[in-house]
């Protein structure tokens, strides 16, 4: 099993578990994923946000990925100049690529580097009004660090980002609700066996996300910081699913969240190991089922994949 992982890096890994896997395409609709739910039930909320902006609008993706909402949503506009943030340089290139196709979208810049790597140079993408923070936030906290400060880490991010947006302008933050999903509970399997503090940490991590985040808090930090402006946050859970063909692709997707990698370092496949027994026996918490509604996934795997979707605007 899981011999197209050995031998390769953790970014490469990244993108067969999020590229190939998560984001698979549905061959008869190419702008349907069949590896995912949340991106459908994120879209109508975005494309709200996305009918408000005033024209030629400023786009700045944080850790961007490989551009799927160039495609999905982003194409849509009229015209816009768009900001890319990501540290993984395969997925960097294909967002280049893919912003090419569309002579609507301009880049501004494309940006190869971690978002902790922009807070001393918000400088370079100013006047923003609106920020993607699409699936990414996971890689705030070092969880396997003895000195965590996982609020900080959120205010930091957050506050980086309010910092960068015009008047009006919103933060689309989106994260798997990670207490529930699947990738989160193989996580917690994970570190359970191999790294207590880890363990620990994510508890912390995921509980500084849902009091900041989910119930709002980091409107009260926000508005002390930046005194001339008032922040409107809301946030919403949907109960999203994952799809896979097989169990290992199940599996496979388990590391686009915590337990993945942007770096180019080995890519450990026993990590691979460790999910595939965790999705193998614990199907009933994890709502393992194959599909058999009636839609483009029927006969698939499914499992459960929460999220929470939370905007931040800059009154
Ligand atoms: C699940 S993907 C989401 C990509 C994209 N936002 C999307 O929704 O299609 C998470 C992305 O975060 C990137 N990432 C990892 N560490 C990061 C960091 N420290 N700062 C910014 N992005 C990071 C990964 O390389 C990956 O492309």
């Amino acid at each position: 099993m899981f011999e197209e992982f050995k031998n390769i890096t953790n970014s490469e890994a990244y993108k067969k578990a999020f590229q190939d896997r998560m984001l698979l395409r549905d061959p008869s609709d190419p702008y349907k994923l069949l590896g995912n739910t949340q991106r459908d039930d994120f879209i109508p909320h975005l494309e709200k946000l996305i009918a408000s902006l005033p024209p030629k609008p400023h786009i700045f993706d944080v850790g961007a990925g490989s551009g799927e909402i160039v495609d999905l949503v982003l194409s849509k506009l009229d015209s816009a100049e768009i900001t890319i943030e990501e540290p993984n340089s395969i997925l960097l290139d294909q967002y280049r690529k893919r912003l090419k196709a569309h002579s609507n979208l301009q880049l501004v810049v494309a940006i190869h580097k971690s978002i902790q790597d922009l807070y001393s140079h918000h400088d370079i993408v100013q006047s923003q009004d609106l920020v993607l923070a699409i699936h990414m936030i996971y890689y705030l906290s070092d969880f396997r660090s003895d000195k965590l400060a996982p609020n900080d880490d959120i205010l930091n991010f957050v506050s980086f980002l309010y910092n960068l947006l015009s008047p009006n302008g919103t933060i689309f933050l989106v994260y798997a609700y990670q207490q529930m999903s699947t990738g989160g509970k193989a996580a917690k399997h994970y570190f359970l066996q191999k790294d207590k503090l880890a363990y620990k940490n994510l508890d912390a991590i995921w509980s500084a996300r849902e009091n900041l985040l989910h119930m709002a808090d980091v409107k009260q930090l926000l508005d002390a910081r930046y005194s001339q402006s008032s922040a409107r946050i809301e946030s919403r859970i949907t109960h999203s699913y994952l799809y896979g063909k097989n169990l290992e692709d199940i599996a496979i997707m388990c590391i686009a969240g915590e337990l993945g990698c942007a770096d180019d370092e080995p890519f450990d496949a026993t990590i691979l190991d460790v999910c595939f027994r965790f999705v193998d026996e614990h199907a009933d918490d994890i709502g393992l089922c194959v599909e058999e509604r009636d839609c483009p996934q029927k006969g698939m795997y499914r499992c459960n994949q929460p999220q929470i979707i939370c905007t931040i605007t800059r009154g």
